[in-house]
């Protein structure tokens, strides 16, 4: 194992803000991990494990040492029936995963096409779009206990899945690192998931009445090209805030005041407002501050026009909150992890 000394994250953060690590190292397998997590460094300096960088600003250098997960591999493990389990290991990238799955007609990840970051941070935050979500095709994740050095395997149900939520971000959060994760999906699938409404009118667009899971994974990758921008381009870690879920007694008072409001039926009694559009109402789309901004296409999305210092991005999202805040008395949480 090698670390190397204040090592720039600039270009292994999607948001490429210009902060660098005491120290760096990265991990190819699961022995090579424990190796390091012994390593006595471990006992004198902080860590933290780092998977695609697509969901993390780091709001100043990092005094500690950051670990990146780089297990390559993708295997079936179990064919039954219909059904195929196939495990991928976590240094994968997301997007090349599902287009495995594609390429072999495994149905059930395709809306999550172009979806930024590894396999093995997938599950931490419930990754989701176009009417899907990971907890509907996760069948177990692997992970490495930070302190026992164990391997446990954790069932769906043991995750605790939410809407961008999991066991990883509530009571086990930073115990465990994912080695690994199995998915459940369907051979040469019959049906496919065209309920968001963008994918149904772009499959319209594109002159296709019966999809295959290759033309939903298509029309999700020209949605997603469209208005979101490409992380390699302009710097950007997805949706910076969560869709805020209220009360429906709280939202029939909104709606009032606001008939235009964009909302979607969330469960218990609760609606789940469009943090873009509030975002918009406040005037905050296309913004610019320095090298920082909220995307012109997607509010939701901030951005780092190439000198943003994470602090710079940071003090954006505070502005935003606050101006929401103000207007339509809903705080928005940020769903990006900062540092
Ligand atoms: N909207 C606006 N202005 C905006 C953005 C959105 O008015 O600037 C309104 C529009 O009415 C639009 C609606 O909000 O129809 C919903 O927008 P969109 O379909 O883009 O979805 P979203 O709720 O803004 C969520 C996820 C995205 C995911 C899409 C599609 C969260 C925090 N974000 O965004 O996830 O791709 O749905 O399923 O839940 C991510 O997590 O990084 C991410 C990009």
């Amino acid at each position: 194992m090698k670390f190397h000394e204040n090592y720039p994250l600039k270009d292994i953060t999607t948001f490429h803000a210009k902060v660098y690590a005491k120290d760096y190292t990265e991990f190819i397998s699961a022995s090579e991990l424990k190796g390091i997590l012994s390593a006595p460094i471990l006992k004198e300096k902080p860590f933290m494990i780092l998977g695609g960088g697509s969901n993390v600003l780091f709001t100043g250098d990092y005094n500690g040492i950051i670990i990146r997960n780089a297990i390559k591999g993708i295997e079936v493990i179990r064919e039954e029936g219909s059904d195929i389990y196939i495990k991928a290991n976590g240094g994968e990238k997301w997007h090349d995963f599902v287009m495995y799955c594609v390429s072999h007609n495994y149905g059930g990840v395709e809306n999550l096409s172009l979806i930024p970051g590894t396999v093995g941070a997938g599950p931490i935050q419930n990754i989701g779009a176009y009417g899907v979500e990971l907890k509907d095709t996760l069948f177990e994740v692997q992970a490495m206990n930070i302190h026992t050095l164990e391997v446990k395997e954790f069932s769906n149900a043991d995750c605790k899945f939410g809407y961008r939520d999991s066991i990883f971000k509530g009571e086990e959060k930073g115990k465990y690192v994912i080695l690994a994760v199995t998915l459940k999906l369907e051979r040469n699938p019959k049906k496919v998931n065209v309920s968001y409404g963008t994918v149904s009118k772009e499959l319209e667009v594109m002159g296709i009445a019966n999809p295959t899971i290759a033309d939903v994974s298509k029309a999700v990758i020209n949605i997603r090209s469209s208005k979101l921008p490409d992380p390699e381009k302009l710097g950007n870690a997805g949706s910076f805030f969560k869709n805020p879920v209220i009360a429906n007694s709280a939202f029939e008072k909104l709606k009032e005041k606001f008939p235009a409001i964009v909302s979607f039926p969330a469960h218990g009694g609760h609606t789940k407002l469009a943090a873009g559009w509030l975002i918009e109402q406040c005037g905050w789309k296309g913004k610019r501050i320095g090298d920082a901004g909220v995307h012109k296409d997607q509010a939701l999305v901030l951005v780092n026009y190439g000198d943003a210092t994470g602090k710079e991005i940071y003090d954006l999202s505070t502005e935003v909150i606050k101006s929401v805040k103000e207007k339509f008395g809903v705080e928005l949480e940020r769903e990006v992890n900062m540092i």
